[in-house]
């Protein structure tokens, strides 16, 4: 997944580059600053001493010496004051501007924390809208895997009546596996009286052609016919039915598999096997991407051998959007990250 928000001690993460909040002398401080100089040891503010500081916007990369991260990449977020004096401009340039060095020093794999949310006193909505809207317009164009990390416990407070809005649905649809499962079992039991009877009845009809003298075959020929013809109409799976949709809609197999958030090397996996079977969150990801309606997702998903349950708060909160017509994926996997739910995308498959 290209863009993934994770809960992680940003010193922890085993990536290319971890980007650093620091301040415009960059000899260290507190919060994230003073957490990564404290695990990356006395080499690194030996290096930062060599740069001579940094101007706020702008990104400057050292050595991540004892830190599992190859590289940090210091960038200097603005103190917030108020928002007229052009804090959102340099919050943006920050990630641009660590996004590029990245770029240059072949990073694949990156990871923020969320810059000037802290100590500098950004309001954490409009921070991370920054991050996202940022990030996700430079995965457009670049391949990478870029983490947002949100430290400790925090909540990542997105879209906070957005949150309550996604919550009052959930409430509302939501169904109790319990329940749902009774419904289901009864469901099946009268499904399979049916079949009993359906049995039933075929045995008696074929009792009744063999017992007529012509030896009848196990089934009528104009039943075979059918059932060849049947073969043929078999659904087609998830795999052709996507790329059929890519094209019906217009798009590029690069803007459907970057709108739904899933890198390039999963997709071409998809595109290559007729029978490629992708996880839920994945076919989830792809009727986002797609803009599908309600209808069209159960039929891309069943052909994934998937159904939207309401016993699932997952398939839930997506419908939501769906149903909204929100086709942001990245607005939609904050809701689902709020709720410790797996994000939409390919992870792996
Ligand atoms: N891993 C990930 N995120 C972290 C970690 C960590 N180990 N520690 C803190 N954070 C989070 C904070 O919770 C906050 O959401 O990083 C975000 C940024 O907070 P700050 O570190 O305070 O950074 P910022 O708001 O940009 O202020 C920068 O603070 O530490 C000083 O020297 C730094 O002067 C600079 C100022």
């Amino acid at each position: 997944m290209p863009f993934e928000i994770v809960r992680n001690d940003i010193t922890k993460m085993k990536v290319d580059a971890i980007v650093n909040a620091a301040n415009n002398s960059l000899l260290g401080g507190g919060g994230v600053d003073g957490a990564i100089h404290a695990a990356a040891g006395p080499e690194l503010l030996a290096e930062c001493r060599t740069l001579g500081g940094c101007a706020t916007g702008e990104a400057k990369i050292t050595g991540g010496y004892r830190l599992p991260a190859k590289y940090v990449i210091h960038t200097v977020g603005p103190v917030w004051r108020g928002g007229q004096y052009g804090e959102e401009a340099a919050l943006t340039a920050c990630y641009q501007n660590s996004l590029k060095l990245a770029l240059e020093y072949k990073c694949e794999t990156v990871a923020f924390p969320l810059i000037s949310a802290g100590a500098y006193g950004y309001p954490r909505e409009d921070a991370i809208a920054i991050a996202v809207s940022t990030i996700s317009a430079f995965l457009l164009q670049n391949d990478m895997m870029v983490y947002l990390v949100v430290y400790g416990h925090e909540s990542l407070d997105a879209g906070r009546k957005l949150f309550r809005d996604v919550q009052e649905y959930i409430d509302d649809v939501y169904v109790d596996k319990h329940l749902e499962a009774n419904h289901e079992n009864r469901r099946r039991s009268i499904w399979h009286e049916k079949a009993a009877k359906m049995e039933e009845l075929d045995e008696m009809a074929l009792f009744e052609s063999t017992s007529i003298g012509n030896a009848a075959p196990m089934l009528a020929p104009s039943a075979v016919a059918d059932l060849d013809e049947l073969l043929k109409k078999t659904d087609k799976g998830f795999s052709e039915t996507l790329l059929d949709l890519i094209d019906e809609k217009g798009m590029t197999d690069s803007e459907c598999y970057k709108k739904a958030n899933v890198d390039r090397k999963l997709f071409s996996k998809i595109r290559s096997n007729p029978s490629y079977r992708p996880s839920k969150t994945t076919a989830f990801a792809f009727a986002i991407a797609l803009e599908l309606n309600l209808p069209e997702t159960e039929d891309l998903l069943r052909r994934a051998g998937y159904a939207i349950t309401h016993s699932s708060k997952l398939d839930v909160v997506v419908e939501y959007f769906i149903l909204n017509r929100r086709y942001n994926i990245y607005e939609i996997n904050e809701q689902l990250f709020e709720r410790d739910m797996p994000l939409l995308g390919s992870g792996t498959n």
